[in-house]
């Protein structure tokens, strides 16, 4: 065993508390010292004999008591690591805005321990704005999120927001209090075994053996895609057509699965090769609506040519357009929409007209042009479902991003 923590473990008030009993057994089951904290509420799903005859300590409950030995700040000091296990949503807004008016908020602002946290709620809290934004607070402050994942929860309801089995959470606390992993989020595994199609960069269109007609794609966003479906456990298969360097490093490093494209044509077949097998397609390229209808064999020369150079075009096959024209059932399919728009109003308009014209499951619409959208690191998209509600709007990494529509893909996958 690694060397025995000191380890505090928080406890709030959600049904999911029952399965923190067996957190704090398996982590005082391997020598830490674990000392419970249980809120007010948290006691009315889980009593005080159990955290006491579980963690072999006495459980600590109140600011006013212990007070000649500043229990309010010791027990922060002194540990390695914090876990709090379920994290409601009221608690998650309280440590993102660092309130302390009870013993688990002072022992957390006291401490300088690394601090993990296991959110359980139901779906719609989870993807509320406000928690959204709280866990973006969080993480951005070092906070390590286990979960939360997807399943049954308290009710009938089936969806993401059920906490992470006490496995998830022990490896993740010890990970933290032994600095062996970095503080990174701990992604859901709610992709787990399935599998996800990426398209990613931008399509070239010859035009002779040294000109092609192409697109500011960088393939960023598609990357961003692959690696966070590969993070939830999916089988990802990335058909790249142009990427930048950085995304290409990226996704060679990560060791998916790629199949590499130039044009339209090609994409289209390795599409049709690859989508069969899989339950989710996200068609983040830019392809080409149009190719030369004739490709020069041999380089066009201006001294051939004269003046003026007239290239036809035809259009090509619309990949998105023919997945959705087939749909298979439990299959979730995103399409996405870069539009040259003024304001939000104009492209939820125009992603309303093309989710009209290829009912995608969902459609991802972000503003491009004046250096917006190709090539930065963040983006910034309104996300609507085929029946042209906006279901989503998110801005920040493009990883972060996908993220937000990987939520919305597999609540889809749930139906
Ligand atoms: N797409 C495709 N096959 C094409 C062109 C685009 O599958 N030949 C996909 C893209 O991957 C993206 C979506 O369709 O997911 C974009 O929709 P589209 O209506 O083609 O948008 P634009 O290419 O921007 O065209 P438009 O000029 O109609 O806005």
């Amino acid at each position: 065993m690694s060397q025995p923590l000191d380890i505090v473990v928080g406890v709030t008030g959600g049904i999911a508390a029952y399965k923190a009993v067996q957190v704090v057994r398996d982590l005082v089951l391997a020598g830490h010292t674990v000392r419970v904290i249980a809120t007010e509420s948290a006691l009315r799903f889980v009593g005080a004999p159990t955290w006491e005859a579980i963690s072999r300590q006495p459980l600590h409950t109140s600011l006013y008591e212990g007070v000649a030995a500043v229990r309010h700040v010791a027990l922060g000091q002194r540990a390695d690591v914090i876990v709090i296990a379920p994290a409601t949503a009221n608690t998650i807004a309280k440590l993102a805005a660092g309130m302390a008016d009870d013993l688990l908020g002072t022992t957390v602002l006291a401490s300088r321990a690394p601090l993990v946290l296991a959110p359980a709620m139901h779906t719609e809290m989870w993807q509320h704005p406000a928690t959204a934004a709280n866990i973006q607070t969080l993480r951005a402050r070092g906070v390590s999120i286990v979960g939360p994942e997807s399943g049954r929860l308290t009710g009938p309801d089936v969806g993401l927001g059920r906490m992470s089995e006490p496995d998830r959470i022990v490896a993740a606390v010890l990970a933290a209090g032994t600095g062996a992993a970095p503080l990174e989020p701990t992604p859901p595994r709610d992709l787990e075994g399935r599998r996800v199609l990426v398209t990613a960069g931008g399509t070239r269109e010859p035009i002779d053996p040294v000109r092609y007609l192409g697109n500011r794609s960088s393939g960023k966003q598609g990357v961003a895609f692959a690696l966070a479906a590969a993070a939830r456990g999916a089988h990802v298969t990335v058909v790249a057509a142009h990427l930048d360097e950085g995304p290409a490093a990226e996704l060679a490093a990560a060791g998916l699965a790629t199949v590499p494209v130039e044009t339209a044509a090609e994409l289209a077949f390795a599409v049709q090769d690859e989508a069969s097998a899989a339950s989710v397609v996200i068609m983040a390229a830019a392809v080409a609506d149009y190719t030369p209808a004739e490709v020069a064999e041999r380089k066009i020369k201006k001294t051939e040519r004269g003046e003026q150079l007239q290239i036809v075009l035809t259009r090509t096959r619309d990949v998105l357009g023919e997945l959705v024209a087939h749909p298979v059932p439990g299959r979730v399919v995103v399409g996405f929409a870069a539009e040259t728009a003024e304001d939000r109003d104009e492209l939820v308009a125009l992603g309303r007209e093309k989710i009209a014209r290829k009912p995608a499951d969902l459609l991802v619409a972000n503003a491009v042009g004046n250096g917006r959208g190709f090539g930065a690191d963040d983006n910034s998209a309104v996300v609507l479902a085929a029946s042209g509600e906006i279901v989503l709007e998110v801005s920040g990494s493009k990883r972060a991003v996908a993220d937000a529509v990987l939520d919305r893909v597999v609540e889809l996958l749930a139906r």
